[in-house]
């Protein structure tokens, strides 16, 4: 029988035999509420030794009646003792220890990712989307962090579900580190499964740049719903390209993480919003970022405001402190109007938290969340019916609705409202109404390869970032198509707008061609020393990546929509092509079972070998996706496809589509179906 003694001995990397001080909570931080303890008796014995085999047996009998009261009460294990004391954030890369530079990067990015300031609930590893976490609990943080200081270039860190399973030999060109978050066996793959595989402390919700290390606050969402919303202006509105949202009215819910996003976006696209949000408190962080204007919880308050504003033709965003059911309520019975309307509560996790229904406070929801969650659930489905009611009304009085990626339709549908699927059946031929990817990403900004590139400077100078904005500017020209256009005048106003949350990042959507020309711009940037190592990356929501039929690959018609394969052939394809991290994950943004999405993150040190890195891995990252959309015939994605093979003709090919005439289907198919 092998000792714990021996398994002591045969371990470098591992934690202190020291018993950390439990830290104090710094109060007004938001805390995760409890997930609900659902253990079986032996279920919760193999849980509590689950965590318990992080540490050392000196450490055992003390560690075991607290862990298992977190299980009880907090329905993790996330070993609140084990948090480093004092203030988690992104420092400079130099401040940081390891025997390679992604080791330190990676550091950079997982310390911003649980920074009071960004993360949702920082305390519970949480970083936005209510559930989308670093890894599972502060043991795993802890032994990441010394793995990462004791990684070479000859080595890769394996993370699974948050846990580190070791440093492993490898080359210099492979991935220093490869994670995967919550991915299930098929039969397994829903989230109550998920919840207990949670809960035993064997399965990590990632959401995407959460588990991904690529967060950087919710500037990331800025620019996707700043496009999403200019477009959307464009395409139902009758605003011409090159138009804002001058004296438009979009309405929607949520000012937590991503969500957060939509009033900066709105006033940058010149119109007026009216966001309601159920917890003060993070309309407090909003109004003290500067990411919201005004704030009231009177609805007639926030539509004077508006009506104010749209009359002067200002831009104005207004937070509504209460339920966006209520909110609708009131729009529909005073029969005002709204251009553009959504929502983005996390739908993904309806009966998890993440959406409170009509009735109910925030704390009310909080309370009842823990006492009795099948009682909240029955809330829940009673207000996402009435929810749906309410939009179809305003549906008929001429919005434009959209979905806006955070499952809300299909919350609907399992709320019990068949109405709301096209067939009225069953999800598999989508809703009525569409998904902001089907009607204005996909095919004005994926299907042409833009998505959202993103860069953060290790250096955290601010000097780095205001450099990197001007040399991306120089890379785009404005005069090639309105979405160069759009991007080169977000850069040039970025820093107006004040956008840096945490670490010093930029969000840019670029296609292909633009993301490369940029990263070997910044590369010899660094290489020049005009600039300090730059980490680049992107979100999972992007042209390829991911795989999500109720959102990024919602305008794949080919019947492919339920597949994953893309979803793993570019995460493959980046960890050969020697990106620094590669990752994978179940269900973000979305939900378990209902998506797969991958990222990577690329630390530009001012090589060569980073250089050829850029040259392959990133034209790679983007045209997998391309490649799918053209193969899926979407017509935008069929012409980037032709431009593909056109320059890269001898070293490079997509397989493009014969397209097929309807009428030769309908002629053939017509005696038969
Ligand atoms: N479209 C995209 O590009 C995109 C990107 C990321 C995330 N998402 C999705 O958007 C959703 C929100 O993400 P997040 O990171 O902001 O999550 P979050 O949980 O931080 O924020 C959601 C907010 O909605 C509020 N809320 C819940 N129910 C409400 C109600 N009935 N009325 C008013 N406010 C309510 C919550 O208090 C919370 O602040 C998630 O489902 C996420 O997966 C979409």
């Amino acid at each position: 029988m092998v000792t714990n003694l021996e398994i002591a001995g045969a371990m470098t990397v591992k934690l202190d035999p020291a018993l950390p001080e439990m830290p104090d909570f710094m109060p007004g931080i938001r805390r995760a509420p409890d997930r609900g303890f659902r253990l079986t008796r032996a279920q919760a014995k193999i849980a509590l030794k689950n965590a318990l085999r992080y540490v050392p047996e000196s450490l055992h009998e003390e560690l075991a009646p607290e862990f298992l009261n977190e299980l009880l009460t907090r329905g993790r294990i996330y070993a609140y003792r084990y948090r480093p004391p004092g203030r988690i954030y992104a420092k400079p890369i130099d401040q940081y220890k390891s025997k390679c530079i992604a080791g330190k990067a990676f550091q950079v990015m997982i310390d911003n990712n649980l920074d009071f300031e960004v993360a949702l609930y920082p305390y519970e590893l949480v970083t936005y989307g209510e559930t989308g976490s670093v890894c599972q609990n502060w043991l795993q943080y802890r032994l990441i962090k010394k793995y990462l200081e004791a990684l070479t270039e000859e080595q890769t860190l394996v993370v699974m579900s948050g846990h580190p399973l070791g440093l492993f030999p490898s080359r210099p060109e492979a991935p220093r580190v490869i994670i995967t978050n919550g991915l299930m066996v098929g039969l397994y793959d829903n989230q109550d499964d998920w919840e207990i595989a949670a809960q035993m402390g064997v399965a990590s919700y990632g959401q995407m740049t959460a588990g991904g290390w690529m967060y950087i606050g919710p500037q990331g969402i800025v620019h996707g719903t700043f496009n999403t919303l200019l477009n959307a202006g464009r395409l139902k509105l009758q605003i011409p390209a090159g138009g804002d949202l001058e004296g438009r009215l979009f309405v929607s819910s949520g000012l937590g993480g991503m969500s957060g996003a939509q009033a900066k976006a709105v006033e940058i696209a010149g119109g007026v919003g009216v966001i309601a949000e159920v917890d003060g408190s993070r309309i407090q962080t909003r109004l003290n970022q500067g990411w919201v204007s005004r704030a009231t919880a009177d609805p007639a308050e926030a539509f004077r405001l508006a009506g104010e504003a749209l009359q002067q033709k200002k831009p104005l965003s207004i937070a509504y402190h209460g339920n966006v059911v209520d909110l609708l309520e009131y729009i529909v019975s005073r029969e005002l109007r709204v251009d553009l309307l959504s929502d983005q509560t996390s739908c993904h996790a309806p009966y998890d938290g993440g959406y409170c229904p009509q009735g109910l406070t925030f704390a009310e929801r909080t309370r009842l969340l823990a006492e009795d969650r099948a009682a909240f659930r029955k809330l829940v489905d009673r207000s996402l019916r009435r929810h749906f009611e309410l939009i179809k009304i305003l549906v008929d009085r001429g919005s434009y609705f959209f979905d806006y990626g955070n499952s809300f339709m299909k919350a609907v549908f399992d709320a019990g409202v068949k109405e709301i699927s096209k067939n009225g059946r069953d999800e598999k031929d989508g809703f009525i109404w569409p998904s902001y990817v089907e009607d204005i990403m996909g095919p004005e900004l994926f299907d042409y390869g833009y998505g959202p590139f993103r860069w953060v400077c290790l250096s955290g100078k601010p000097e780095d970032l205001a450099k990197t904005d001007r040399a991306a500017m120089s890379c785009i020209d404005p005069d090639r198509r309105s979405q160069d256009r759009d991007n080169y005048i977000w850069v040039r106003d970025a820093q107006k707008h004040d956008l840096v949350v945490g670490s010093q990042a930029r969000i840019l959507y670029q296609d292909a061609a633009g993301r490369v020309r940029i990263a070997l711009k910044f590369n010899e940037m660094v290489r020049r020393g005009e600039i300090g190592p730059v980490m680049i990356g992107r979100d999972h929501h992007d042209v390829s990546g991911t795989d999500s039929p109720f959102r990024e690959t919602a305008n794949i018609k080919d019947g492919s929509n339920v597949m994953a394969d893309m979803a793993a052939q570019c995460y493959a394809g980046n960890a050969a092509r020697g990106m620094n991290l590669v990752a994978l994950h179940n269900g973000g943004g979305v939900g378990i079972g209902k998506a797969v999405n991958g990222g990577f993150g690329l630390v530009l040190d001012g090589s060569g070998r980073v250089d050829e890195t850029i040259k392959s891995a990133l034209l790679w990252d983007v045209t997998c996706g391309v490649a799918r959309r053209a193969w899926a015939r979407n017509e935008n994605s069929l012409s980037t496809g032709i431009e593909f093979n056109s320059e890269y003709e001898g070293t490079g090919q997509i397989t493009l589509p014969y397209l097929v005439k309807d009428e030769l289907i309908d002629t053939v198919t017509g005696p038969l179906l």
